[in-house]
């Protein structure tokens, strides 16, 4: 099996070691230097596939992927990244799963460290993912839950960099819904130093424990998080400009009550006008175009979403390479 791959430096060295057999369920529970670290790995594995290099430590390792909800980017860049490390993937559907008819989440996770070396699970509750990772022996990751995207925003702020060539002191405007996409990015902003302004209508706003937590990390690494209504105001001056879908998965029912209460939260060419001249624009896909995002922002020449997607690929082979 190849040596990990460990960038240069004792540090790197620390850090390396100290990832090691990990979980990856929030960026709450990692500092600054280990995200920004597995940025700058992400960064190191997407030159080494671009240039053809092989590169295999996860050899003869197995990672299991549980999916309780649908999946395009997710299953195809975790899956494909195994196998570029060396691995496989297995798909485990949650409707074939026993999961589906009543095992509990701790025999199950009991069960499959027995034969896996990670476990990759996307599901509703987030405290389904806790459980699972509480009573796993391998590395859990977290692969979306109704309050975290996680593994999204490693790959949204490795874009970010390669885009802008910093990350501290920009500013991100998210707009519309406060769900675990706002979540994730409101931790990785507060702890990589970008600031964060969130509008959204009243009673879609971004959990306030979620927010607090935030604010507190922020406060230590200088970015400054806000929580508004008016999207003018969240998008005044922005680098980045993100939205996402009004209706999550599994809120499929609230479809016609969200479109009305995000009536004026659409990310297009009049709103776009008051961010920065150079701004990006971003959204994790999948998109509803007329929705959420005009068909003129997300086509046009601001929007890096499939650059983003790209990353999911190589964001997550690091998180894999330095855990597993
Ligand atoms: N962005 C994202 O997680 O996409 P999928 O739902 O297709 O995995
Ligand atoms: N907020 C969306 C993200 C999809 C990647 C959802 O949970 O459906």
């Amino acid at each position: 099996m190849q040596q990990p791959l460990i960038l240069a430096g004792a540090r790197s060295e620390e850090l390396a070691a100290g990832l090691k057999g990990r979980d990856f369920l929030a960026l709450a529970d990692y500092t600054p230097e280990e995200l920004r670290y597995l940025i700058e790995l992400a960064i190191e594995l997407k030159r080494v596939q671009k240039f053809g290099e092989a590169y295999h430590p996860l050899k003869g390792k197995t990672l299991g992927m549980i999916f309780e909800k649908a999946s395009t980017r997710t299953r195809v860049s975790f899956e494909v990244g195994m196998y570029q490390l060396g691995g496989q993937a297995l798909f485990l559907s949650g409707n074939d799963l026993q999961i589906g008819r009543g095992e509990p989440i701790s025999d199950t996770a009991q069960v499959l460290s027995r034969y896996l070396d990670g476990i990759m699970i996307r599901t509703f509750a987030h405290r389904t993912v806790i459980e699972l990772a509480r009573a796993s022996t391998v590395p859990v990751i977290n692969g979306l839950t109704d309050s975290e995207h996680p593994c999204q925003v490693m790959a949204d702020y490795q874009t970010v960099l390669e885009h802008k060539g910093k990350l501290e002191g920009l500013k991100v405007a998210y707009i519309g819904d406060g769900n675990n996409m706002a979540h994730s990015l409101l931790m990785g902003a507060a702890k990589l130093g970008l600031h964060m302004s969130v509008a959204t209508p009243e009673g879609y706003e971004p959990d306030a424990a979620i927010v607090k937590q935030t604010q507190a990390v922020a406060s230590g690494t200088g970015s400054v998080i806000h929580v508004c209504r008016d999207p003018r105001e969240a998008i005044e001056g922005a680098d980045i400009v993100y939205t996402d879908v009004w209706a999550s998965m599994g809120q499929e029912a609230e479809q016609a009550e969200r479109e009305r209460a995000f009536a004026g939260y659409q990310v297009n060419e009049d709103l776009t006008k008051h961010a920065k001249a150079d701004y990006l624009f971003m959204h994790c896909l999948p998109a509803h175009r007329g929705e959420e995002v005009s068909e003129g922002v997300i086509d046009g020449k601001h929007s890096i979403v499939f650059d983003e997607a790209e990353n999911r690929l190589h964001a997550q082979k690091a998180i894999m390479a330095a855990l597993m």
